[in-house]
């Protein structure tokens, strides 16, 4: 048995090197054949510029752009969409051009394609890798029947700022869990085989540390030191990378004053030397030009110098590498090789897509009917959403909503609505798709529900490249609502942020409910106290008077295609909620950024009154609703709590259990937290962090025993020594279903 293994092993390898041959000599021969100006447009990103299967294109920009394409000076196409349009320009690179080398066909199919699941902010607060693995999976499978090769996903930026208005493309403010999701959703992407015809190219952006943007201003300055680099930053992209994934995208921000599509020790240092990165690092649109406005480039030319030198392989959108590269080569001012590996690194893509094979294999109409929005895909849809619902209070435990014999009021502009919770990054999503809450509680025929709409949450239909018109004086249906409201057992109201009032270029220094929507629930409040207030939205937004005054309030983000049966689902307790923050909630924006993992400072405080110590005069450090928060219909004990030893070694492991118990009346799902705090380090350490959780679904009155394993590598963080390195000392582990748990037990790491 043992020789048949070793013989099975031997072939294997041989095998997988005889691959890798053969794909090194194609492509060493066709890099051999290619001309400077052909390497140069391998390096080439274009939008989609025209109809390709219409008209030809007309003007100097749509005629410059096409003549490059046919001369064989593009590599890639972005935001061209479908198949009939995606076989039209690989017909013109495979058939017009001298090589036939066909183009690699991005998109931002960032939570779905034509099924929208949650944002991705949402979708972390379900902690199920499985989950978030799956629905990558489904979202490649929808948009490669579409002709699509490559996704620029998963945004795996941390960031503590909800003013940030991109916070909903991550997965939040923690480096651990961020790890385990990019890693998922690469895998979700990119499958087991990227030759499949299911699977897409990925692309861990944005590299690295825009989610630090100051004061959560899009496109600005991002401040940070190089332990919060190593230690915050990198960990998710580092974690994609050895997930496998063949594409970063870098960042608009500087770093340490250097722009990150400039910055050789970020590209070619620690992403391609030390990670052995094997992929191509593709720009973020128009970054290589706007090293100019940086003031680290002094021109066209001098850029795209300084960022095929600082390791960009391709060019989105600046034209600066078609129309530079050429003369800084022949200037001498860069050397071929520096061409040739960029080259090389986007020709093994598109090698692995299996692009070289069959340039139209992912252009299958049939496969495209069948596919997308399927029952299946939209099935997951619901099932992702209602775990990514977060029920954030619930003090007179007006939910679960009774079935029968209520009357409802269901008052807000965003409960008719069927747009917004498709999200900021909706790919081709159907216009108004989404079901509503209003539909999904019609459907609850045992109880009287009344809806009014209450007030417009903005003037005009927002595009992507119009700020959303807010409504700030039309307070003409506040009556409707308020009369309604008189007659309710309970009101539900679904508030918040319309769908393109978070993502890119909407970062808000006012987080509260947007437009008149707070002073409407002030009213509505004053008639009847009953309310389930739900929040549809893509940051954390400040909910303080809320949190005093409202009794029950549910974090339902925007969830996408099944958005509405998801809620309502929620509500009438037909699925327990499990959601827990991945984000902290301010309790105004004063205090953001706010996050778990802080460091204690000199001079910590506890409470207001302190006043020499480290906080504020009008509100206390905590957080509003923490990270790790969420609550079910259900309750969990935690008891038991026990180190089988206190004295860990490097080599040793300790084993930490505990029991968790469902001491309530329904079946509920918790998600059990572990938190450790180094407690002296080489540099100050965060005062706890995440280092495991586990899943666990009890039914009433049952408990388990959870272990986790705690051994030094779970230690390790990245030091005064400039290395990732478990320092001798004591630590502290806390458990329990929020990062607020105060119980702790201690251990010692010793030689
Ligand atoms: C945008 C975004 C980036 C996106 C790219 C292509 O500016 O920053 O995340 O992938 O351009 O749409």
């Amino acid at each position: 048995m043992k020789n048949y293994l070793i013989v099975l092993l031997i072939s294997y390898v041989s095998f997988s090197l005889s691959q890798n041959t053969e794909k090194e000599k194609f492509i060493d021969d066709l890099i051999s054949k290619m001309t400077l100006v052909e390497k140069a447009g391998q390096m080439n990103q274009y939008n989609g510029f025209f109809d390709a299967t219409g008209e030809m294109p007309e003007g100097d920009y749509q005629t410059k752009r096409y003549n490059e394409l046919k001369n064989g000076q593009v590599g890639s196409m972005l935001n061209v969409i479908g198949v009939d349009e995606i076989k039209a320009f690989q017909r013109i690179a495979v058939e017009d051009t001298r090589l036939g080398i066909p183009l690699i066909f991005g998109h931002d199919v960032i939570h779905g394609y034509k099924t929208i699941f949650p944002i991705p902010l949402a979708e972390s607060c379900t902690w199920d890798m499985d989950l978030i693995k799956k629905t990558a999976r489904t979202a490649a499978r929808e948009a490669s029947a579409d002709g699509l090769n490559w996704t620029f996903a998963p945004m795996v930026d941390i960031s503590r700022d909800a003013r940030w208005g991109r916070v909903m493309e991550g997965a939040g403010e923690d480096p651990f869990l961020g790890s385990l999701i990019a890693k998922a959703r690469v895998q979700g992407f990119q499958g087991d085989n990227l030759s499949d015809i299911s699977t897409i190219a990925a692309c861990a952006k944005h590299y690295a540390g825009y989610g630090f943007s100051e004061a959560g201003r899009d496109y600005n300055t991002a401040d940070f030191n190089h332990y919060t680099l190593h230690n915050t930053i990198l960990p998710p992209f580092k974690a994609a990378n050895d997930a496998g994934v063949k594409t970063f995208m870098n960042a608009f921000n500087t770093i340490d004053e250097i722009p990150a599509t400039g910055h050789k020790i970020l590209q070619r240092d620690i992403l391609k030397k030390d990670w052995a990165f094997d992929g191509f690092i593709v720009s973020d649109w128009g970054s290589i030009e706007q090293m100019i406005p940086h003031g680290f480039a002094r021109d066209g030319n001098h850029a795209a110098e300084l960022a095929i030198l600082a390791g960009s392989d391709m060019d989105m959108e600046s034209s600066l590498y078609v129309n530079e590269l050429v003369k800084l080569v022949e200037n001498g001012k860069i050397g071929i090789s520096l061409i040739d590996d960029a080259v090389r690194r986007i020709l093994n893509v598109k090698y692995d897509l299996g692009l070289f094979e069959n340039p139209y294999k992912y252009c299958d109409k049939k496969r495209s009917e069948k596919e997308l929005m399927s029952e299946k895909n939209m099935n997951l849809a619901l099932e992702v959403a209602m775990k990514s619902i977060v029920l954030l209070k619930n003090e007179s435990e007006l939910l679960p909503l009774n079935k029968n014999n209520q009357t409802i009021a269901l008052i807000g502009p965003l409960a008719s609505d069927k747009n917004s919770s498709l999200g900021n990054w909706r790919s081709q999503a159907i216009s108004n798709s989404a079901t509503s809450v209003l539909e999904a509680m019609t459907n609850y025929s045992g109880n009287k529900l009344f809806y009014e709409k209450g007030v417009d949450l903005y003037y005009n239909n927002t595009d992507f490249h119009n700020r959303v018109n807010l409504n700030f004086d039309d307070r003409s249906e506040f009556n409707k609502a308020k009369t309604v409201a008189e007659k309710a057992d309970i009101v539900v109201m679904v508030l918040g942020e319309e769908g393109y009032q978070s993502g890119e270029g909407r970062s808000r220094t006012n987080i509260k409910l947007p437009g008149l929507q707070l002073e409407l629930l002030k009213e509505i409040y004053e008639i009847n106290k009953n309310i389930v207030l739900v929040v549809n939205s893509g940051r954390p937004l400040d909910l303080s008077w809320e949190d005093e005054n409202i009794p029950t309030i549910v974090q339902a983000w925007q969830l996408g295609s099944r958005s509405g049966e998801a809620i309502a689902k929620v509500l009438y307790g037909d699925y327990n909620p499990s959601g827990k923050l991945t984000m902290s909630f301010p309790r105004n924006v004063g205090q953001v950024p706010i996050y778990y993992n802080f460091k204690n400072t000199g001079r910590p405080s506890t409470s207001i009154e302190q006043v020499t110590n480290s906080g504020y005069a009008d509100v206390e450090n905590s957080a509003l609703y923490p990270f790790g928060h969420g609550l079910s219909y259900t309750k969990f004990s935690y008891t038991d709590v026990l180190l089988d030893k206190t004295e860990l070694t490097l080599k040793s492991k300790i084993t930490l259990s505990f029991k968790i118990k469902n001491i309530g009346t329904v079946k509920g799902t918790e998600i059990a937290q572990m938190y450790i705090r180094d407690v002296v380090g080489s540099i100050a350490r965060p005062m706890r962090e995440l280092k495991g959780f586990k899943v666990v679904e009890l039914n009433p009155g049952e408990s388990k025993v959870v272990n986790f394993e705690i051994n030094a590598k779970l230690l390790e963080f990245y030091s005064y020594n400039n290395k990732w390195e478990a320092e001798l000392g004591d630590f502290q582990v806390f458990v329990g279903g929020s990062s607020d748990t105060s119980d702790f037990q201690e251990f010692e790491l010793v030689n």
